[in-house]
């Protein structure tokens, strides 16, 4: 049949872009593990385009600009690796997760040592604990996963800080970094306490069981953690005492201290680490993955708004894993965890027609692409695409090892002292301060306007 030209250049344009449209969605059947596999597969090739460290004339794992980016990409790779099994990328992650452990093995490499928080160090701590409890391969020339996080355990405690509020540790190291080095805040303590908590599941050392439980009672008892409402607070002014918080809530500030305390719970089994995770899973997962979002995980601070920032967009790839981790390290949660993680995948999956190429967006609830493309985006949707293979891979299988259950890093229980005693902080010039550390709370108008905005936050 013949029809008129112009409407079947018309039916030729639309049925090109139906086409170009449905053919950049990524197709996830979540009760399929293909599916599943090679969804992630597609979300880790666009993160991975972002990565140059394995290029002539670059730095493997350097980020100079958000250094420690480079720890959220190698802790979705390690993931990536574990849960499909696909082993492309392990060269790149063996090495750069290696290359940017310094000089004492302890996450504070000259390059960048002088302008990071605690929060930027812990993380690359947290990525090589997951290395150890993964088994991923030591390297034969350098420090082992395991005394990696040690590393940064041993020089993290150095710090403890007992000048302003009776502990904890600030966010930024050093005084010269401004406000942010009297400032105590929920994810440079929390990541503390999960690694330490991790290492002494790992390593079944009680010293380290023994730090854990001192940052959770001092946290507690401050404003950061509230063991009665479970409400976890962003950050304290020291100088102030720690008399106030920040309620200003974000998922990873949450998920870290949860991920403590369920590894505290399997490493003890005392019902006081049970408590704390049930409180905390319960509040989490209330918060951000609110009905009206589909029970989709959401930042709730930044989406709605459209004004998260890079760290921001990182949030819930950490989230997502550590809710895997503790539905494998406390099983009676699994139930709970599973069903919202599906429902974020399947939101996540259709926020990545992005650019033709299979950008994934940031708002997941929208289950459309919103327009935003990065690294940052990619590497969240990996994560909670590995975090969904969990029904399929079996949980005997994919739990995280101990040193007791085929876990073989090296220990080195003085791992990155040696960097204690040398943090005494070098000169700074104006460049050096570019920024590579963290800004989850940019302090553009300081504490005051902080506070101002938490008070918005919550509606008072
Ligand atoms: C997709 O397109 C964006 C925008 O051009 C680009 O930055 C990104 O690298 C592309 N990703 C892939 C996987 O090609
Ligand atoms: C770097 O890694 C990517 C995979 O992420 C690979 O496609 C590329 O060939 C590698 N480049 C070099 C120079 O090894
Ligand atoms: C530090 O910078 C030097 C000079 O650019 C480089 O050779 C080295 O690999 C960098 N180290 C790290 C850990 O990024
Ligand atoms: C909550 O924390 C306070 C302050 O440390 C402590 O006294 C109390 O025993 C804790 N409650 C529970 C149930 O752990
Ligand atoms: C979770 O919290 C809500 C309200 O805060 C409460 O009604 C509910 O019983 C809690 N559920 C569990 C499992 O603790
Ligand atoms: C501890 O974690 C393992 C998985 O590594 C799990 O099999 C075991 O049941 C957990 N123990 C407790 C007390 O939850
Ligand atoms: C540790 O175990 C892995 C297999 O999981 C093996 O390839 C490696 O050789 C072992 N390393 C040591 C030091 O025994």
């Amino acid at each position: 049949m013949l029809i008129s030209g112009t409407s079947s250049i018309c039916a030729v344009i639309l049925y090109a872009l139906t086409l170009g449209y449905q053919a950049h969605a990524i197709e996830l059947d979540i009760n399929n593990e293909q599916s599943i596999k090679d969804a992630a597969s597609t979300a880790t090739y666009g993160m991975m385009v972002w990565y140059h460290g394995n290029e002539t004339g670059q730095i493997p794992g350097a980020f100079p600009s958000k250094w420690w980016e480079g720890s959220a990409l190698f802790y979705a790779l390690l993931n990536y690796w574990h849960f499909t099994g696909d082993n492309t990328y392990n060269d790149e992650l063996s090495v750069g997760l290696q290359w940017q452990s310094g000089t004492n093995g302890d996450y504070l490499p000259s390059n960048y040592s002088h302008f990071l928080g605690n929060d930027d160090q812990v993380f690359w701590g947290l990525a090589a604990m997951t290395a150890a409890e993964l088994k991923f391969p030591d390297v034969s020339n350098g420090f082992s996963w395991l005394s990696l996080a040690q590393g940064v355990f041993n020089s993290q405690k150095g710090r403890w800080d007992t000048t302003m509020c009776g502990g904890g540790l600030t966010w930024q190291m050093f005084s010269y970094q401004g406000s942010g080095s009297t400032m105590k805040n929920a994810i440079s303590n929390g990541g503390f306490f999960q690694l330490a908590a991790r290492l002494a599941r790992y390593t079944d050392n009680n010293e380290y069981a023994t730090w854990a439980s001192k940052v959770w009672d001092w946290s507690v008892n401050s404003p950061l953690v509230n063991n009665k409402t479970w409400i976890v607070q962003d950050s304290t002014e020291g100088t102030e005492n720690c008399k106030n918080g920040a309620n200003i809530p974000w998922t990873y500030n949450y998920g870290t201290y949860l991920m403590g305390a369920a590894y505290m719970y399997n490493y003890t089994g005392d019902s006081k680490w049970l408590d704390a995770t049930n409180g905390l899973l319960n509040i989490t997962l209330q918060t951000f993955f609110r009905q009206e979002s589909g029970y989709v995980m959401e930042d709730i601070t930044c989406e709605p708004r459209e004004i998260c920032n890079n760290n921001e967009v990182l949030f819930k790839g950490l989230l997502s894993t550590w809710l895997s981790y503790v539905a494998l390290v406390v099983p009676k949660t699994y139930d709970l965890i599973m069903p919202k993680l599906q429902s974020s995948a399947v939101a996540a999956a259709k926020s990545c027609t992005g650019n033709n190429n299979y950008t994934c967006g940031v708002q997941w609830y929208k289950s459309q692409w919103d327009g935003w493309t990065g690294m940052e985006e990619q590497i969240s949707v990996s994560q909670v695409f590995s975090a969904n293979l969990l029904p399929f891979v079996g949980a005997k299988a994919v739990a995280p090892v101990t040193s007791n259950t085929g876990g073989n890093s090296t220990s080195d229980p003085n791992a990155g002292l040696q960097s204690t005693k040398d943090n005494t902080p070098k000169p700074v010039t104006t460049g050096d301060k570019a920024g590579a550390g963290i800004l989850t709370v940019v302090l553009v108008g300081g504490w005051a306007a902080l506070m101002a905005f938490a008070a918005l936050g919550s509606g008072a």
